[in-house]
Parts: structure tokens; C-alpha cells; sequence
């Protein structure tokens, strides 16, 4: 894994978003796996701003968005088609026929079939962005006793739950389950960019990096991966 220090916030988005700068100026085409949470949001927003002044095209840009919450619709503004759709692709002009998120409403079965097909239709992913959640997830993939490889209807932890309850007015509203690109996707993409801040990740990501690598911590997988680049901001 390569480790990018950053400074801060600001610091760390703007080191996601010009890797992502890079991969779309060399391959306009490119095939971009996309996160949600509050971590990419920055990156987002300097994408955008590149954008507006003309130094980024999306026209040809396929995105494949790694998870959404099951049973909220794309206009709950919790969901996190909601979200791409805020933060990125109602501010660029990629080809929205070519932005995939899961259907969080769909029968899960049937869709983690269909999520699989879009991926492999797609030609697997070029490069995947992530976050990391405090319990070692990368996507929904909480942590198990195997790792999942393909696209999976995932419970979310109580971990989970309590973490993501500040974007919902109470616990009782966020969703017990989630469709998560599975592990194997991931692992296939040509670069993997996992974005951290924060010093409440430190001791996550420390495992991540440097533990051994198990299911129990999903994330300390991306250790076999052999074009992982973390960009973290993780000090006090
Ligand atoms: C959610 C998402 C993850 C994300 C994680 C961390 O659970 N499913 O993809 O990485 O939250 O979120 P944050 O960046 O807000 O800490």
C-alpha cells in the first residue's frame, strides 16, 4: 500500500481529487468506482471545480457507485443516490446513463445479480474510490467470518448503525440493511484510492495497514492489492 500523508481536510481532498484528475485526463473513458459518507465530499467538491473551469471532462466517464441503503428511494435525501446526485453528477456533465448506484427499493437478490452485470458489462473498474468506517468497511462489507466477494444484501452493525445516525434525524430511520459491491470488485479495480480523515480513523486504519489481514477487518484486504494508495489525514 502506498501511505499519502495529508495535512488536513482540504489538504486530503485535494490529494483524492487530483489522482482522480489524473485518471480521467489519461483515460477519459475511464470506468470511476465511486463512495459516499462525509470523506469524499471535498474531492467531490475541487472535481467540480475543475470542471467549471473547463480542466475535466466526464462526458465519457462510467461511474459505479459501491452501496445504497435498502428501502429508501433515489429522492429520500438520505439515499445515497441522493447523494451522488447533490454532491457530483447534477454539478458535471457525465452522461447520467452512464452513473450506476444500486436500487435500494429493488428485491435485493435480484439486484446484487444485476449490480454484478453492471460491473462486468462496464468492464470492471479503473479506479475506486473509498472511505473506511470505523469498524474496518469498505462499501457496506462489515466485518464477517469470510470475505464476500461478489455484490451482497448486507445487515449493517450496530457499529454502523450508530455511526451513520448523524446524517438521519433519529436512529430509528437508518436503514438495517444495505447492497454492497462486494470485496472481489474492489480487489479488481486497476487503482484503489481509500480516503481517511480524521483522528477517530487513526487506530482503524492502523489496523487496516498493518494488521494482519482478516474479514473481521474488511478494509486489511486492500493490503494484496498491489495499486492501493491511501491518502490519510488521521493526526490530532
Ligand atoms: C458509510 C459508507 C461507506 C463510508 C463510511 C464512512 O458507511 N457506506 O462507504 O466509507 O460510511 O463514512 P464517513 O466518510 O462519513 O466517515
Amino acid at each position: 500500500m502506498k501511505f499519502i500523508k495529508a495535512t488536513n481536510y482540504e489538504d486530503m481532498s485535494k490529494k483524492v481529487a487530483n489522482i482522480i484528475f489524473s485518471q480521467v485526463t489519461l483515460k477519459p473513458d475511464s470506468v470511476l468506482g465511486l463512495a459516499t459518507g462525509s470523506t469524499p465530499i471535498g474531492a467531490y467538491e475541487q472535481l467540480v471545480k475543475w470542471y467549471q473551469e473547463g480542466q475535466l471532462d466526464f462526458s465519457k466517464v462510467t461511474s459505479i457507485n459501491l452501496d445504497e441503503y435498502c428501502g429508501l428511494t433515489p429522492e429520500n435525501d438520505q439515499s445515497y443516490c441522493y447523494f451522488m446526485e447533490k454532491h457530483l453528477f447534477s454539478k458535471i456533465n457525465i452522461d447520467k446513463n452512464n452513473t450506476n448506484v444500486p436500487n435500494g427499493t429493488a428485491n435485493p437478490t435480484v439486484e446484487c445479480l444485476r449490480y454484478e452485470e453492471v460491473i462486468a458489462t462496464a468492464g470492471g473498474i479503473d479506479l475506486q474510490l473509498l472511505g473506511l468506517g470505523h469498524n474496518g468497511h469498505i462499501g457496506f462489507n462489515e466485518p464477517a467470518d469470510t470475505f464476500a466477494k461478489l455484490t451482497n444484501h448486507v445487515q449493517l452493525t450496530q457499529t454502523t448503525i450508530e455511526a451513520n445516525k448523524r446524517f438521519f434525524s433519529s436512529i430509528e430511520e437508518v436503514p438495517t440493511s444495505a447492497i454492497t459491491m462486494g470485496l472481489g470488485a474492489i480487489m479488481q479495480a486497476k487503482t484503489v484510492v481509500l480516503a481517511v480523515n480524521g483522528k477517530d480513523k487513526a487506530e482503524i486504519l492502523n489496523k487496516v495497514m498493518n494488521g494482519p489481514i482478516t474479514p473481521q477487518v474488511p478494509a486489511s484486504i486492500l493490503q494484496l492489492h498491489n495499486n492501493c494508495i491511501v491518502v490519510a489525514s488521521v493526526q490530532g
